[in-house]
């Protein structure tokens, strides 16, 4: 009933709609907020009055989501404004970046946080967030690597799927847009904008697994990438949009341009004027074109001249009618331009409470010599650096309507918490030198019985457009931990950033070391704590920190090579000057205590088609405090037809151990985690040997083997 209101409601409006009017749903204009209110573009009103103006970005808040939904409704067949935002890691109540939250490997926290924004964005006015982004990315070089899950697909995908649950799941939801379709993280050389050349196996293998995961899981949208794919760009590339997404991946949503996309085929030399560039785009499956203004204008030329067929325009139109509708739009465009509930929802305590939760468990515990951490709370500490007493950089890139003024910075955490004596020195700015600061931080660290040390990334330094060739602290900042640890106080490395660093010459010389990402609103008292022990840490790396940037990309899922690693042997496949594996590897993250690992054992060893084999590990914790771990599930498929990854992780277990506490734990393997895209790159499984492999990162394994039969 409510599926055939819907589509004689929305076929009849089509009906009296001009193709102008049409095209003009396609079309996604932005405006901007600034602290006077919304700015919209004159010309832009005047597109939202005329008609020829779906949906608007960058404009939230009940007011002004308001303003611009009365002037559309103006227009002559009212159709309601859908507003879209880079919602990433919340609205208001800002979360850790997408990449420390990954850290957390708590699917069921992911999901909260993206209900909590979702319930947030809505509050502003918003229907419409570009998240996730599940681009896999294996190079720290490119500054987006903060906005997605890191290097693995099989968690990128479970994690891109719990956002997009998250989102479209609850009472208001918004619909979430699954982006940069598609193989952005694969830039080249880690640089915005740039172009990607893969083979098909890398895509359906590593890149593609995390979209399939979001549309499976229901994203309403998708969102092309920047870059080229086979020489074609994404925007316009049919083979991606129209016979992998919406014919193989069954895709019933609408496809999105990325910001100017569409009119970037010209620089990319694929396309001579924007009627080529919307001619290519919408012919290849996009339906709606953020900013280019390229489908608005041509179009209805196009559709007179038989270049478009008017029927696709109204498909795509239906699509985008189809979820304003879904989204309520049609029976209260204003529903969600209520103050009230925007100032009962915004950093309530439910999400600050959820803020705290999720920044405390996406920190991760690098190194931890001699026990130096947890810290007591009676010491006199040195808070040193220049991101010691930063809220914004608490915050990160993307903070959609997130301000710092909400948030807490590292001091504000050890002020609450210590019972000591707390000394601030910045030491230096993030990029730039200050004797006076260097020798007043000297003098604290002197003064204190211990430093902690807070250096790193400004939220400007990673990001959109915040490519990077030296992921080395800033110079300022090497100088500033040299002279401190000359003091030979014990000291404390906290990094805050948007992407693994190169720490290779820092972090040897301190005795501990913790990364705390950008950890949102409550990210300075929930780093406090885990430095004060009233949260031990449980963060693992979702993405491994290179010992030097000539490394990348690397990831730990690495194809076998015909001469493998040997430090002695020559034509080996190795670095003259370097080791080959990372400093911190995917799956590292210590905590306060330690839980041992006993023998691995497989039940049954020979597995039989679509059966399942039972690893069980056995755990003990041997010291005095209670421990939670995350216990990780790797698997090798060591002879096939093609070449199969040195390890891939297929599990994973997040245990409490009392002290004393012995018990196993198991897994189960079935086909589906032995499969991998076969010739037709649908899954197969082959029989044969496989090696099972369980710890606590994805080095120091212990292994076991077992055999699929054929029969
Ligand atoms: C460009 C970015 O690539 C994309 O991630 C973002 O959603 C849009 N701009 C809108 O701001």
């Amino acid at each position: 009933m409510g599926a055939m209101q819907k589509e004689a409601f929305l076929r009849e409006l089509l009906g009296r709609m001009s193709l102008a009017e049409k095209v003009g749903q396609l079309n996604l204009l932005a405006g901007g907020m600034d602290s006077t209110g919304m700015k919209i573009p004159e010309n832009f009103a005047r597109k939202i009055r005329d008609g020829r103006c779906g949906a608007v970005l960058n404009v939230y808040t009940p007011a002004a989501t308001r303003e611009l939904q009365e002037m559309a409704l103006a227009a002559p067949h009212a159709i309601p404004l859908l507003f879209g935002y880079d919602v990433i890691h919340g609205h208001r109540t800002i979360f850790p970046i997408p990449l420390g939250l990954a850290c957390s490997w708590n699917l069921e926290l992911i999901e909260k946080t993206a209900a909590a924004a979702a319930v947030e964005a809505a509050a502003d006015g918003l229907h419409w967030v570009f998240s996730p982004m599940a681009d896999v990315c294996q190079d720290a070089r490119w500054g987006r690597v903060a906005e997605g899950a890191g290097e693995d697909p099989w968690l990128g995908s479970r994690i891109a799927a719990a956002m997009v649950r998250g989102y479209q799941g609850g009472e208001n939801p918004v619909a979430a847009c699954v982006k940069h379709f598609a193989l952005y993280g694969a830039s080249k050389a880690g640089r915005d904008y740039h172009e990607v050349d893969m083979s098909r196996r890398e895509m359906e293998e590593t890149h593609f697994p995390p979209y399939r995961a979001a549309v499976d899981a229901g994203a309403r949208t998708v969102m092309t990438s920047f870059n080229l794919i086979d020489g074609i760009p994404a925007s316009a590339n049919r083979w991606l949009l129209t016979d992998l997404l919406r014919r193989r991946w069954c895709f019933t949503g609408w496809v999105v341009t990325d910001y100017t996309a569409v009119g970037e085929m010209k620089n990319h030399g694929t396309a001579a004027d924007d009627a080529d560039c919307a001619a290519q785009a919408f012919s290849a499956g996009a339906d709606m074109d953020m900013m280019s203004e390229a489908f608005e204008t041509e179009l209805p030329e196009l559709v007179a001249a038989g270049v478009i067929d008017e029927a696709a325009v109204d498909a795509a139109v239906m699509r985008i009618l189809g979820t304003k509708w879904d989204l309520g739009l049609f029976d209260d465009p204003f529903a969600r331009c209520d103050e009230a509930r925007a100032a009962s929802v915004h950093l309530c305590s439910a999400h600050r409470k959820l803020a705290r939760q999720a920044a405390r468990e996406s920190i991760v515990l690098l190194k931890n010599d001699d026990d130096l951490l947890p810290l007591s709370r009676d010491a006199s500490i040195a808070l040193i650096g220049p991101l010691a007493d930063s809220r914004r950089d608490m915050l990160g890139c993307w903070h959609a309507a997130g301000d710092e003024r909400d948030a807490s910075s590292p001091l504000d955490g050890f002020r609450a918490l210590s019972r000591g004596e707390i000394l601030h020195a910045p030491g230096c700015r993030v990029a730039e030198e200050n004797p006076a600061w260097l020798a007043d931080a000297v003098a604290a660290a002197n003064h204190a019985e211990v430093v902690v040390l807070v250096l790193g990334e400004s939220l400007e330094m990673y990001g959109e457009a915040a490519c990077r060739t030296d992921i080395r602290l800033p110079e300022c900042q090497r100088l500033l931990a040299d002279a401190i640890l000359e003091t030979g106080k014990p000291c404390v490395l906290v990094t805050i950033s948007g992407r693994p660093l190169e720490l290779t010459d820092s972090s040897d010389c301190f005795q501990s070391s913790i990364h705390a990402w950008a950890p949102g609103t409550e990210g300075g008292r929930a780093l406090a704590e885990v430095v004060y022990g009233q949260f031990s840490p449980i963060g693992k790396l979702t993405m491994g920190f290179p010992r030097r940037v000539g490394q990348l990309p690397m990831t730990y899922r690495e194809k076998p090579a015909g001469r493998p690693f040997q430090s002695d042997v020559s034509y080996s496949s190795r670095y003259l000057d370097c080791p080959n594996d990372a400093l911190f590897p995917f799956g590292h993250g210590l905590t306060y205590g330690k839980i041992e690992l006993g023998e691995l054992r497989l039940e049954p060893v020979e597995m039989p088609p679509a059966g399942s084999v039972t690893a069980t590990i056995a755990l003990s914790n041997p010291g005095a405090r209670a421990v939670t771990e995350t216990v990780q599930l790797y698997l090798r498929d060591p002879v096939a037809s093609v070449s199969r990854p040195v390890k891939e992780l297929r599990g994973y277990r997040r245990v409490t151990m009392e002290p004393g506490e012995e018990r196993t734990i198991s897994f189960v393997l079935t086909d589906a985690d032995l499969a991998f895209p076969g010739p037709d790159f649908e899954p197969i499984v082959e029989p044969g040997g496989f090696e099972v492999m369980a710890g606590l990162c994805s080095r120091h394994l212990r292994s076991a083997r077992f055999v699929r039969l054929a029969q």
